[in-house]
């Protein structure tokens, strides 16, 4: 049970008897800062009450995007967090973090550590929902997640240029002359956080005569205004899985979870 005192720190307590067993603690990691230091106090607490080993499932692993010191004085958060979390955790399971300027997440996490992939899933939602689909990436970062939607799905795919100015200024192009064909484009991103990155793609698709845009994302972090973004520029469908709650989950993650928390206690 937990629960806030007066001053705002967190009282916490284990309701059952983890001496002796491996634990998988399951949390998502958006809104991270608030989470994370109950969190951590759980996994300790856990671990002193007995637990042979304490892994975490995190669907949403935050503070991957920060990957660089763009600026001079940046702090490279993505790098920090893994280490934050590679002190509590013996393990790590996740969905799609972002992998950008990293590589693999062993790069950052001293700890076993696994990238689960939910393109599959995505696929076959699309497959099951969308008559004649072209995916479409935004920028060239969601190469590596549209070029396995796409192939599962059997359709083909674009991969379009983002020019990012700000948080919330965005502007994407490529498809300028495009011949749709009849085809319904899905956007496919791993994050739709402000919601900028779709909204200016389905406003694009749509200047280039596309039927409405059908808008797929892994993490549906949906800041305040996002959702009403992507539906004042056209978008005829969004649907996220439920690595973080939210209205438009319909592609389930729990199957690819267990499996790999299944796999972590068999070693
Ligand atoms: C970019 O690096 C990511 O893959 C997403 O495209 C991005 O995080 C989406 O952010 P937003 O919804 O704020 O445009």
């Amino acid at each position: 049970m937990t629960r806030e005192f007066p001053d705002g720190e967190t009282y916490l307590r284990i309701e059952g008897d983890v001496n002796g067993r491996a634990v998988a603690l399951l949390c998502t990691l958006h809104e991270p800062n608030p989470r994370f230091l109950p969190l951590a106090f759980i996994a300790d607490a856990l671990r002193d009450m007995g637990a042979t080993s304490v892994g975490l499932v995190a669907p949403y692993l935050a503070y991957m995007r920060q990957d660089a010191r763009f600026l001079p004085g940046e702090a490279i958060t993505s790098a920090s967090f893994a280490r934050l979390v590679s002190r509590q955790f013996d393990w790590l399971a996740t969905v799609d973090p972002h992998l950008h300027r990293w590589h693999a997440l062993s790069d950052i996490y001293t700890i076993p550590a696994v990238a689960l992939q939910a393109a599959p899933l995505l696929a076959a939602w699309i497959r099951a929902n969308v008559d004649n689909p072209v995916v479409i990436g935004p920028d060239e970062e969601s190469e590596q997640w549209v070029s396995g939607v796409a192939a599962t799905a059997g359709c083909s795919y674009i991969v379009l240029e983002k020019q990012r100015r700000g948080d919330r200024d965005v502007s994407v192009s490529g498809l300028s002359g495009q011949d749709w064909g009849g085809r319904t484009p899905v956007l496919v991103d791993d994050i739709i956080s402000s919601g900028q990155t779709m909204a200016q793609t389905v406003a694009q698709c749509r200047a280039t005569g596309s039927a409405p845009a059908v808008c797929l994302g892994v993490h549906g972090i949906f800041a305040p205004e996002a959702l009403a973004a992507l539906q004042q520029a056209g978008a005829a469908r969004i649907v996220t899985t439920n690595a973080i709650a939210h209205p438009s989950n319909a592609i389930d993650l729990s199957p690819l979870l267990a499996d790999a928390v299944r796999a972590f206690w068999r070693g």
